[in-house]
């Protein structure tokens, strides 16, 4: 596996793929990976002929008051499970590295960007897209894959796609869970015991109501905002339901298909979930 802390680096061993007739399949990371990213690196490997992978805690995509600096990081321990995996490359730049001195063009979704978790956290989607469009421009990957977990990154990533005409395939997978339900995330670690015991609250709120339909939008949103409410370790940010393309803001009865976004803070680890609910499909 080729390591390439520069722009450069990445470049030419992308090119090189390339030109040995190697489609690129890319998997972005913020790295502390977990056994979700490796199932998309896994996903990247079955669509693609070679894995590119990227390490880098992009930091326009957090708030003044967010978690950069303790986001959890351990780049040795990532390059060996990268390693295992077979990825090709892997690219691992330093901030400096990425944002040439005076930097300040971006990019932006603005009917995504400013919605939902993005209401909450101003500027956080113009970071993740103008990061995304910057590591396209580099690695120039024909597939990409993303997780279902950040449903509304997907959303945004597969609307810049499109609206820029991007040449990248932009790939799903589906929120990988540990044994008790909880979504898989680089913040897991930073809960204490006791909010690691109650955090799986949020994918139980989902099943229940996956399970139970109700009669609206309104009806689900209160439900699962009981739910929730029954564990005090619980600070429920946001409880959204929600157009699953559009992810427009959803009332009255669900004629087509909708999803639940979650956004539950314990303590101050921010964690979310989802679940998307068809009508007439899911009741089971
Ligand atoms: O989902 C993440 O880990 C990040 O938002 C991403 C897509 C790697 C961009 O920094």
């Amino acid at each position: 596996m080729q390591i390439c802390p520069s722009k450069l680096r990445i470049r030419q061993e992308t090119a090189q793929l390339r030109a040995a007739g190697k489609t690129i399949g890319l998997v972005p990371t913020m790295g502390f990976l977990h056994d979700g990213h490796l199932q998309l690196m896994r996903r990247a490997a079955q669509s693609a002929d070679a894995v590119v992978a990227t390490i880098f805690v992009n930091p326009t995509q957090f708030g003044p008051n967010e978690d950069l600096d303790r986001y959890p990081r351990d780049l040795d321990r990532d390059l060996a499970l990268l390693r295992a995996e077979g990825v090709a490359a892997v690219f691992t730049p330093t901030p400096e590295e990425m944002y040439l001195p005076g930097a300040d063009a971006v990019v932006d979704v603005p009917s995504l960007s400013g919605i939902l978790q993005g209401a909450v956290r101003p500027g956080h989607f113009q970071g993740v897209a103008t990061v995304v469009s910057k590591l396209f421009n580099i690695t120039q990957p024909d597939v990409a894959v993303f997780g279902e977990k950040d449903y509304q990154q997907l959303a945004l990533i597969r609307k810049m796609v499109r609206d820029l005409d991007i040449p990248v395939r932009i790939l799903g997978h589906p929120t990988a869970r540990e044994a008790d339900g909880l979504a898989m995330s680089s913040r897991n670690v930073r809960l204490s015991p006791a909010q690691r015991a109650a955090a799986p609250i949020l994918n139980a709120a989902l099943i229940q109501a996956q399970q139970h339909p109700l009669s609206s939008a309104e009806a689900y949103v209160a439900q699962i905002s009981q739910y929730l409410a029954e564990e005090p370790l619980c600070d429920i940010k946001s409880v959204e339901i929600c157009d699953s393309e559009d992810l427009s803001p959803l009332s009255g009865p669900l004629r087509r298909s909708a999803v639940i976004l979650l956004a539950v803070a314990f303590g101050d680890v921010l964690l979310i979930d989802q679940r998307v609910i068809d009508p007439g499909k899911d009741s089971s």
